[in-house]
């Protein structure tokens, strides 16, 4: 029934619409104490269909308020994934009354012109909004870039590029990438691509490109900044399925160009994904606010599109990651990305058990949720030292089932393994074990922060150097969380349990 639903499934702090289905996060920003997040919604059925923009408001990026629609489709099409920016300086002329305009541009999916097979299914266009994004306005103009002869042509992703003054937007065109630059985000002009050449694909070509970001970060602890261009695709993703990869370099105003130690690395054959579990997907950063550091935010979309529309729920259907900093690191041969979760979640924090220096051999029950309710839960461990040795963390319950993840030392990964988490058979891709390699190799520390929720985990190893999101599906509650081992002389050095008051 839907009630034993929204008992067992609802997230507790991962937002979901409360009726229907979602897709991408699109147009966050943060204006006057909000941020905003809007989706890909279609708010009469629970699998995908028109597309509307859905929105929900936030003070905190945690608890998130679901709002009235903000975009329904229209003549032009299904309204596709985009971005919102605020444009302080009125450059779009549309704050007429003196007010400070947010702009959205997202992408028209014309589906007369779909089935027509034409080529030009999909245009880009604005929307303005006068009341710091709760209504919106779409632009006598529309679309403001017609479709060029490229089927897929969409996701346009808004910034303000401070050092030449004007808009740049950048969006997917079939497996590559196009920048254009505007000074009033009515008029654009194309400025250069990014992805394929005409003899070489650049990074990962599995699928078609999707919901690509490109965003300035700080690099930790320097005065550098480098540039990051996220780009997702679909299929083709490490683990099957859609997934999110990333390139890192410099953005002239023009062109993306990347830096050649990455470019060295990725060669390579290096792969760099922003999570290598099987649930982050499309997802983008917030305009208008950084963190503390300089760094960017952003939030997922948690599932994948090769079972998105069969997961077992009938009321709503998916859920956003948490919102996560990004943070940029110079390794010895490159760069790279690491992630957590903002640290507004620590103010949710309530009960918190600690324990010290646990030997483990065999399994070990850690704690169970007499204590802890694992449906809303942070944790944390450390293992100083690691050597060889290999581990495994279980969430599980009296009806079977189990959520398995942790560490191989034989060929140094983590890994997670939800094939007997629950509920797996509506999808023949859903059950599999993910493996990835430890990104700080080498190193006798082992670190991991864990977030849960009714049926979903986000695994940060290693301080956020390699991230796995997956949702499950159990039959009943987790009730128990242990640790097993083979190895005689393991030792968790601390783990730290909090209950989450969200
Ligand atoms: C990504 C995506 C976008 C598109 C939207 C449609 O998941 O395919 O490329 O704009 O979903 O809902």
């Amino acid at each position: 029934t839907a009630d034993a639903e929204e008992e067992l499934y609802r997230p507790n702090y991962h937002f979901t619409p409360k009726v229907g289905w979602m897709n991408d996060p699109n147009g966050m920003f943060h204006y006057n104490g909000y941020y905003h997040l809007y989706y890909q919604h279609y708010p009469d059925g629970n699998k995908w269909g028109p597309m509307h923009w859905g929105h929900a408001i936030s003070t905190d990026m945690v608890e998130w308020k679901e709002q009235p629609i903000a975009l329904y489709p229209d003549d032009l099409g299904y309204i596709f994934s985009g971005s919102a920016v605020v444009d302080l300086k009125n450059t779009s002329g549309f704050g007429t009354g003196g007010q400070v305009p947010i702009i959205a541009m997202f992408t028209y999916h014309n589906m007369e012109i779909e089935k027509a097979n034409g080529i030009d299914v999909e245009s880009q266009a604005i929307a303005y909004s006068l009341d710091e994004g709760l209504t919106w306005t779409k632009y006598s103009g529309n679309p403001v870039i017609k479709n060029p002869g490229i089927r897929d042509f969409r996701d346009p992703k808004l910034s303000w590029n401070e050092e030449h003054k004007k808009w740049v937007m950048v969006l997917a065109a079939q497996d590559k990438v196009m920048f254009y630059g505007s000074k009033d985000l009515k008029n654009w002009e194309l400025l250069s691509d990014f992805g394929k050449e005409l003899n070489r694909e650049i990074g990962t070509h599995g699928g078609v490109w999707e919901c690509p970001d490109l965003f300035p970060v700080p690099v930790e602890g320097t005065d550098e900044t480098k540039w990051v261009l996220y780009v997702s695709v679909n299929p083709g993703g490490p683990n099957g399925g859609s997934a999110t990869q990333y390139f890192i370099g410099d953005f002239d105003g023009t062109k993306f160009t990347m830096d050649k130690d990455f470019e060295t690395v990725l060669n390579k054959g290096q792969n760099f994904w922003i999570d290598f579990g099987k649930d982050n997907y499309a997802g983008v950063t917030f305009s208008n606010v950084t963190s503390k550091n300089g760094g960017k935010f952003y939030m997922g979309w948690m599932s994948n599109w090769e079972y998105a529309n069969e997961v077992p729920t009938e009321t709503w259907r998916s859920a956003m990651t948490v919102a996560r900093e990004i943070k940029l690191i110079k390794d010895a041969d490159s760069y790279r990305l690491a992630f957590k979760p903002v640290d507004e979640i620590d103010a949710y924090k309530g009960a918190k058990y600690k324990k010290e220096n646990i030997a483990v051999n065999g399994e070990l029950v850690l704690i169970n949720s007499e204590k802890i309710n694992f449906s809303r839960a942070a944790m944390n461990f450390n293992i100083s030292d690691i050597k060889k040795d290999s581990f495994t963390f279980k969430l599980s319950n009296k009806q079977g089932d189990e959520l398995l993840f942790g560490y191989n030392g034989i060929d140094d990964t983590f890994y997670i393994d939800r094939n007997k988490s629950g509920k797996t058979g509506f999808s023949d891709t859903f059950s599999n074990k993910k493996s990835v390699a430890k990104r700080i190799s080498g190193s006798k520390m082992l670190s991991g922060t864990i977030l849960l929720d009714k049926t979903s985990i986000e695994l940060f190893f290693d301080e956020g150097s390699t991230v796995m999101t997956e949702i499950f599906f159990p039959n009943a509650p987790f009730e128990t969380f242990s640790i097993e081992t083979v190895n005689q002389d393991f030792v968790l050095d601390l783990l730290e349990v909090n209950q989450l008051n969200i």
